[in-house]
């Protein structure tokens, strides 16, 4: 019984470092066509600007619903860097406490984004990915 217990904690170990290890570096290669691995340098205008271009827009370019309430404009570079009316959404290095990021995956009350997207209002993983390692890698304009 006891090795029962002492294996069942190993996999239980094993298993969330697993889970660690994906969180950071690896990528599902499906649909990989985004350079999200945190070590490679992520580009703001080559894979960061097109995902906001696709999928956040639409609800944050001037005049849209998005910059009316909130004033968060994803159109540039420093217009993301402004943030919103209340302040900055991007912490350079610290993609755990940027709104930006912390919103992809879980909900500050009550908003998530994209908003609306799809059932779970959630975008692809590697999309996440790939602006949470924008952000951790220092936020450049580059
Ligand atoms: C369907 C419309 C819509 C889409 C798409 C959308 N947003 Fe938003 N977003 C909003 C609205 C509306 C607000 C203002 C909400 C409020 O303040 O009540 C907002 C606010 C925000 C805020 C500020 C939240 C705060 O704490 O004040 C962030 C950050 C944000 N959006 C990021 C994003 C990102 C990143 C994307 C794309 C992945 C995105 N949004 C896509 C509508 C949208």
């Amino acid at each position: 019984m006891k090795t029962r217990i002492l294996v069942c904690g190993i996999m239980t170990a094993a298993l969330s470092f697993n889970a660690a290890a994906a969180d950071d570096t690896s990528l599902p290669s499906a649909q990989g066509a985004m350079r999200a691995s945190s070590k490679s340098e992520v580009s703001f205008k080559n894979d960061v600007m097109p995902i906001l271009q696709d999928h956040c827009i639409s609800c944050h370019a001037p005049g849209t619903k998005g910059v009316m309430k909130s004033g968060l404009d994803l159109t540039s570079y420093e217009n993301l860097m402004k943030g919103t009316v209340f302040g900055p959404v991007v912490i350079p290095g610290d993609s755990a406490s940027s709104t930006f990021t912390k919103l992809l995956t879980g909900t500050n009350k009550g908003l998530k984004m994209p908003m609306g997207l799809n059932a779970e209002g959630t975008l692809d993983i590697q999309y996440i990915m790939t602006l949470r390692n924008w952000v951790k890698q220092g936020a450049k304009n580059n």
